[in-house]
Order: C-alpha cells, then structure tokens, then sequence
C-alpha cells in the first residue's frame, strides 16, 4: 500500500476542517524573504516564497504583525492597526498576497495584538494629550502612590515597573511590555468596539483568522490591587516572576470579551470556512481550556485553538511527555480542538532544545498527536538558536535584561534558502546576522537530500495529510517500556501506531504494541525499510509510524 495514496469514499468536508485537521505555518516577516534588498523581511518576500509552503503541504500561514510600527518590539508596537508597515510592503501588496494563498489553497491568519498600541498610536497621542482628551480612557490611566510612585507593584514584562509616568499630566499609564506600549483600556466599551472594527477591517479583506496576542492580560484588576508574592519565586530568576500575577492577568472579566471577539470573527464564516482566533496563552492546562468558552449550553464560545505551549516548557522525556498528552487530552472540553507547539519567535528553538537527533523525533510526534500543528518557519530544516554577539543585539528584552539569556534574536534570523549569498533571503545586509551552517542547511540543499530534515518534514506531512486517522482520527494513550512514549491513532477501521524512542539506547517494541502484519509508513531514520523483518528494536532517538499491509483508509482530506 502506498500511504499517500487512498481510494476510499470522500469525507464529507466541513468549514472547520482547514484548522482542525490542516496544519499551520508560522512566519516572522521580518526574517522570512527580503524582495527589495534592505535586508528586512517583507510580504513581497512571502509572496514570493508561497510555494515553499505549499511543495511543505501546511494549510495556513500566520503572519507576525506587519502593520506600522516604530518597531520598539519589532511590530509588536502598532502605531496603525490597519496599514502596512512600508517597510513590509503595502495594502495593495497585501490584497495580492492574500489572493496569491488563497488560489494556491493557503489560509492567511493575521496577529491580532489586543492589549497594547505603540506610544505614537494616535489614540494613545490623544489620550496623554489632557486628561478630559475624549480618549484619556481608553488606556489605564492612575494618579501616583499616596506617597509618590507608581500606583502598585506591577511589573512589565521586558524590565521595570508596568507604569511610565506623564509628567504633562501627572498621572502614570499602564503598560504590560515596554512603555512604548501602553495598554488599552478594555473595560471600555468604545475601545472594545474600535478594536473589532479592526478584526473586521481585515476580515473584509479577506484573511482567515487571528493569533490573538497576549490574550489573557487584556483586562487588568479593576481595584488595581498589589500582586501578592511569588513564594517559588528564586534570586538571580528574571524579576518579573517575584509576583504572582493574580490582578492581572487571566481574570475572570476576559472571558465574555473573548466571547465577543469570538462572535465578531463568525460574522464572516460560512459554509464553505470558518474564521478562526488563535490566542496566544502561557497559562497551565487548567486556565488554559478555559479560553474554549464552554458555555451553560454545552457551546464552545471562546478562541477554537488556545494555543497549547506545553512542549516547549515541558522535559523531554517519554514519561513527562505522556503524562502531558494524556493530561491534556483528559482536560479538553467536549468537541474542543486540542492543538501542538513546538517553538515560535518568542522561544529558543526546538533544535537547540533537543539537540539534532531528537529534533527529527520532535517533528514526527508534533505531526502525529491529535490536534492542529503550529510549525515555526526554520524548524523544518534543522535551524537552530544563533548567538548573537551583544553589539549585534536587537531585541528590547535582551537590551533591558542583558546577559540573563532571555533575548530572542537567536530564534529570529533570517530564513537559510539556499547556498547564494546570505542564505538567499537577501541582496543587501541582513537585519540580524544568519546561522553560521548556512551555506549547507538550506531549503535547496535539503530539496535535494532525501535525509534531510527537510525531506522528513514533507514526508510526515504528507502522510498526516492522507491518513484521517492522523488528520482527524483518535488518540489512544499506549503503555510502552522505559524510554518509548507510545500512542495510536484511529479513524474508522483504519489504526496506526507511533512509537516514538526517547531514550539513548536501542529499544525493543513489544509485539503487543504493533499493528497485526504492520509495515512502517515513516521514520525518523531515512534508512529504515517499509517491512519488519523478524522484532522491530528502534534505534536511539527513533520514532516510526506503523500500519497494517491490508490497513485500508478513506480518502485524502
Ligand atoms: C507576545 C509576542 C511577543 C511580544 C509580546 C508583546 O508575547 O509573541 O513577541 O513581544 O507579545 O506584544
């Protein structure tokens, strides 16, 4: 049998079916293909490189935010929710770009960034402007402390207080991140309607969905009540931990606004796609299926895809790694949609977590668990975290923070393409320097080398692809020896079974554990062969995907 190929019964599609069993592709514009030579990343660039997405098989594109931006957190600082930032390209530029995906079946979700403007966003120039400004609440605006200071303990994120003070009008503004980010004020309905005037400015244009950023600290303790005391909080830890974030972040209050965005991205589903909203949650699993919304009526009203980050924090270790999937899976809501991560621009990257090796194990188990992959542009070809040198340095949250490993240039640069000069993503110097490997790990070099990372990716892809029971079925939790985290998956009567070895020694599968006459219809090591002959023992850091010879599924989605 050929597992690409079935020649079953259609499935019946449905609207939800490009985010629940398709795959999506996460790009840093900045870093992804420069097309006018400044050495910034642009959507000429991504238009550009859409048939790198498709000869991958994802389904949809997220693209970080391109709007413009003073780039204080490189775009995460939106001066204009709805322009584009000259620097990327234009709206025109944009149209194409969303027409160029769709015609070739690619989704485009865009980053919603909710909690936070730039400081030169108009609103927030009027807001500072007088404190009768029409607009002065539409971002958190307190008096000092009874004896001066900021009016409580909240830290930002990337260093300091989460206050900045206004000496024209005297009052302090919040701000989660840098203070050239103020936070919005979303306990104010008119802000609330302005922001999903923009949800819909880009939906009439025609874009699939949102990553919604930082989604849990949109709303802030309404009493603005000192964070109490992290009591596992260590010395020598980044500072922002000694608290707990209880008054802001994650709050009750977030979830009927979830509903609301919610309901305003369905206006424009319909039969044929639905709309999706992505949020982007570091919370433990508990908080996070909350973002589902699950209603009285059993309704799922929330994001349809929190987004999961426990791979990325977990250890690597069989054991862990079952416990959490099983977790997981046991603490989704009925019909909720669970959903992997396994790296993206704000995290080191999953080959210079893992290693190599294990990065390869890493890819097929993201490809094969129940749920909607996020893949990180540059993970599909091996690229690694790349020191950068301190004078080189870009991000604010190094520059605020130096030496406590926290910056994120090392997971931001530039897309390795090919052996031309810089790596072919630009004619001219590129913003942040490239990964001294190069020259030898590019997409052209690995299109030709059927054991390349690369190749892998497609393969694992491609047979999630044309397997329902990867792209929609079951998961079955499997108990397996020591270091092999075991699990299957099942859509009618087709099962397949993924073993997966963690461990650094060979490990011998139990015949109880493998599909009667099973065949492997991928692994990790490009040398094994189709049929087992005799025991099958994995190698270290092996995973295989097994079916059965007579293993007969449906259709291809
Ligand atoms: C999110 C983004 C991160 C950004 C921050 C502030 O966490 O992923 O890159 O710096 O929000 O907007």
């Amino acid at each position: 049998m050929d597992p690409l190929e079935t020649d079953h019964e259609e499935i019946k599609m449905s609207a939800d079916d490009w985010w629940k069993c398709g795959i999506v592709y996460q790009v840093y514009p900045r870093s992804f293909q420069d097309s006018n030579g400044d050495g910034i990343g642009d959507l000429g660039g991504i238009r550009a490189r859409l048939d790198h997405l498709v000869s991958l098989g994802v389904d949809a594109v997220w693209i970080s935010p391109i709007y413009p931006s003073p780039m204080a957190d490189f775009g995460y600082d939106i001066s204009d929710f709805c322009g584009i930032d000259p620097r990327f390209g234009t709206l025109d530029g944009f149209d194409a770009l969303v027409q160029e995906a769709h015609a070739r079946e690619l989704k485009i979700i865009l980053d919603f960034v909710p909690n936070h403007t730039s400081d030169r966003h108009p609103w927030f120039v009027q807001s500072r402007s007088a404190r009768s400004d029409p607009r002065r609440d539409w971002y958190i605006w307190r008096d000092p402390a009874p004896g001066g200071g900021p009016p409580n303990n909240w830290l930002g994120n990337f260093g300091g207080p989460a206050w900045a003070f206004d000496p024209a009008t005297g009052q302090y503004y919040g701000h989660s991140f840098l203070k050239e980010q103020p936070d919005l004020n979303w306990r104010n309905p008119e802000v609330r309607a302005a922001m999903y005037e923009v949800l819909r400015f880009w939906l009439r244009r025609g874009v699939d969905g949102f990553r919604v950023d930082v989604l849990s600290q949109i709303i802030k303790d309404a009493q603005f009540r000192d964070n109490p005391p992290n009591p596992d909080f260590i010395e020598g830890q980044d500072p922002f931990f000694r608290w707990l974030m209880l008054y802001n972040t994650d709050l009750p209050e977030v979830q009927p606004i979830v509903a609301e965005m919610r309901r305003v991205v369905d206006e424009f589903s319909d039969a044929r796609s639905s709309r999706v909203l992505i949020g982007e949650l570091y919370l433990p699993l508990a908080r996070l299926v909350a973002y589902y919304g699950l209603n009285t009526e059993g309704m799922l009203e929330g994001v349809q895809l929190p987004f999961n980050f426990q791979l990325i924090a977990t250890e690597w270790q069989a054991a862990r790694i079952d416990r959490l999937v099983r977790d997981y899976e046991a603490a989704l809501p009925a019909g909720a949609q669970p959903n992997w991560v396994l790296g993206n621009h704000d995290r080191s990257r999953i080959a210079s977590r893992v290693g190599p090796r294990m990065a390869r194990l890493a890819a097929m188990l993201l490809l094969t668990l129940r749920g909607t992959p996020t893949l990180y542009y540059g993970d599909e070809i091996g690229m690694t975290d790349v020191p950068i040198p301190a004078d080189e340095v870009q991000d604010p949250f190094e520059k605020n923070k130096p030496g406590m490993g926290l910056g994120r240039d090392p997971e931001r640069t530039p897309m390795q393409w090919s052996a031309a000069a810089h790596a072919g993503f630009t004619t001219g110097t590129p913003w942040l320097r490239l990964a001294a490997d190069w020259p030898t790990r590019n997409v052209e070099a690995q299109s030709q080398d059927a054991g390349s990372m690369l190749a892998l990716y497609r393969r694992l892809i491609a047979l999630r692809r044309a397997q329902p029971a990867l792209n929609r079925g079951n998961y079955e939790a499997l108990d397996a020896e020591d270091e092999v985290l075991a699990y299957a998956r099942s859509f009618e009567a087709q099962r397949l079974v993924v073993l997966l070895n963690f461990g650094a020694t060979p490990a011998p599968i139990s015949p109880a554990l493998m599909p009667r006459q099973p065949i492997v219809l991928a692994s990790t090591d490009p040398a094994r062969a189709e049929s087992i002959e005799g025991s099958l023992v994995l190698a270290p850091c092996e995973g295989v995907v097994l079916g059965a010879v007579d293993d007969k599924g449906p259709a291809t989605r």
